[in-house]
């Protein structure tokens, strides 16, 4: 056994030409546009298996632009965008160990369909399905959806607490272990007296049913969240298996890391039964002075509008129409307060809303930024794992396949040669990559496993 914590690898994609900065969709060597064929997906679910990496992570909305539709259109600002879950099944066929996490959000799913979605997948991968839980707050996918307006934030989070209870029974409870047999000799495939009916009434869903699948090697889906607001963090402590955490520093990484580690005992679970994975940029060549220019020349396509739409998109705050040189501090967000809070109660003094605009103009949504070597690189990343007590990162892009064919080449070898990170896959599914051999299912502390029997 290695005596270095491992460290966990995903990479956070979309399926969608722009992410990350704005505007670098148009570089020249950035093949993000060929988003709608199959063979760019398989080509870099490729790479990231050579890579070793865990998972590739797709981020989804029903979101489409709702201010400054002609900037959105023309800078493919998150739009167009496909349907990540509907490549996998082709990117498990063309891989055999790399698992995917998708994300589908409870505000317009509805538990029965999705779980019988997230099933199959989990069927077809052998195990190999996340699904990232998202309480979007989107009023234009509201519209989408025939409804006026979006949910409040605590509305949405209560709806996804709900939504995740439905799903757990029909994932958990519906079929009972020994419901299959699959006898052609007797002709009994599987026997009614083990398959129940699920029943809800709740306040957002109501549903008799039993699920439409038999069950598959994980049953319930890895859980991954992504918001840290205060309800967000809750809700991630109680049921994620997975978090996916962005702070502007180590100290302010760590608070959280701490909390939802706390959080997670007052649920009854371990500390240690949640990995969490912080964003990573990290931009690699030979030199410092190399990579330093790389990152230069990347942010020169970046669009500074573009990216403030992308704030827009993700908080509903427009803040060219904010006083530039008024205090940030008071502003709050329905929609994501993960990105107001990143400049409030966890920036280190108060901004005024100019420096606001820089900074995000700057980094967007990006978590930690290194352009160095690939030994400044780990050096970063090991100090960010032992400082703040995260598991992995999530890699993020700047251009395609690019970014991920240089960390692949140079930063992984570095990470092996360190005894932090695997050099082979051990495990089938993503639950046992992540928590160990033989945890396929969900533990008996995780609130889904009270629906067992
Ligand atoms: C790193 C990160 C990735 C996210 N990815 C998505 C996504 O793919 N789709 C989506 O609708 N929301 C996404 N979100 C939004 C959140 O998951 C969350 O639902 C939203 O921000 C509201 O919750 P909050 O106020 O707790 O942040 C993401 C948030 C973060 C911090």
């Amino acid at each position: 056994m290695p005596d270095k914590k491992q460290l966990h690898l995903g990479l956070f994609d979309i399926h969608t030409p722009n992410q990350m900065t704005q505007g670098l969709w148009a570089h020249p060597d950035n093949q993000s546009y060929r988003y709608k064929e199959l063979q760019y997906w398989i080509e870099l679910v490729q790479l990231l298996e050579k890579g070793k990496f865990d998972f590739i992570f797709f981020a989804d909305s029903y979101g489409y632009p709702d201010l400054q539709r002609e900037l959105a259109y023309r800078e493919a600002v998150y739009t167009p965008s496909n349907d990540p879950m509907l490549a996998i099944s082709a990117l498990a066929a063309a891989t055999k160990h790399l698992a995917f996490v998708s994300t589908a959000s409870p505000t317009y799913e509805q538990p029965f369909a999705h779980a019988r979605r997230f099933t199959t997948l989990d069927h077809l991968t052998n195990g190999r399905i996340g699904w990232n839980v998202v309480a979007t707050g989107a009023a234009s996918g509201a519209k989408a959806f025939g409804r006026e307006e979006a949910l409040s934030h605590e509305d949405r989070y209560e709806q996804a607490e709900e939504f995740l209870d439905v799903s757990y029974r029909l994932f958990e409870a519906s079929w009972e272990n020994e419901a299959v047999t699959v006898n052609k000799a007797k002709r009994f495939y599987a026997d009614a007296a083990k398959i129940h009916e699920i029943q809800h009434h709740g306040k957002y869903f109501k549903m008799t049913a039993a699920h439409a699948c038999e069950p598959s090697v994980q049953r319930t889906p890895v859980i991954f969240q992504a918001g840290s607001s205060e309800r967000g963090r809750d809700f991630a402590a109680k049921h994620a298996e997975g978090i996916f955490l962005k702070a502007p520093t180590k100290v302010a990484l760590k608070k959280q890391v701490d909390d939802i580690r706390a959080r997670a005992i007052k649920h009854g679970r371990q500390p240690e039964d949640i990995k969490i994975f912080s964003g990573l940029s990290a931009i690699v060549a030979d030199t410092e002075q190399a990579a330093k220019e790389k990152l230069a020349h990347y942010q020169a396509y970046s669009s500074r509008d573009a990216a403030l739409l992308t704030y827009y998109s993700s908080t509903g705050i427009d803040l060219k129409e904010l006083d530039p040189n008024a205090p940030f501090q008071a502003v709050n967000s329905e929609k994501g307060k993960s990105h107001t809070e990143r400049y409030t109660r966890h920036a280190e003094h108060v901004l005024t809303v100019q420096q606001v605009i820089d900074d995000f103009a700057a980094k967007e949504f990006r978590g930690i930024r290194i352009a160095g070597t690939a030994q400044q690189i780990a050096d970063e990343m090991e100090s960010w794992m032992l400082e703040t007590g995260i598991d992995g990162f999530n890699l993020e892009r700047y251009i395609m396949p690019g970014t991920v064919a240089d960390f692949v080449e140079l930063v992984v070898p570095e990470l092996q040669a360190r005894g932090l990170y695997r050099t082979e896959y051990a495990e089938q599914t993503l639950r046992e990559r992540l928590f160990g051999k033989g945890k396929t299912r969900l533990p008996e502390q995780h609130p889904a496993a009270r629906y067992r029997n």
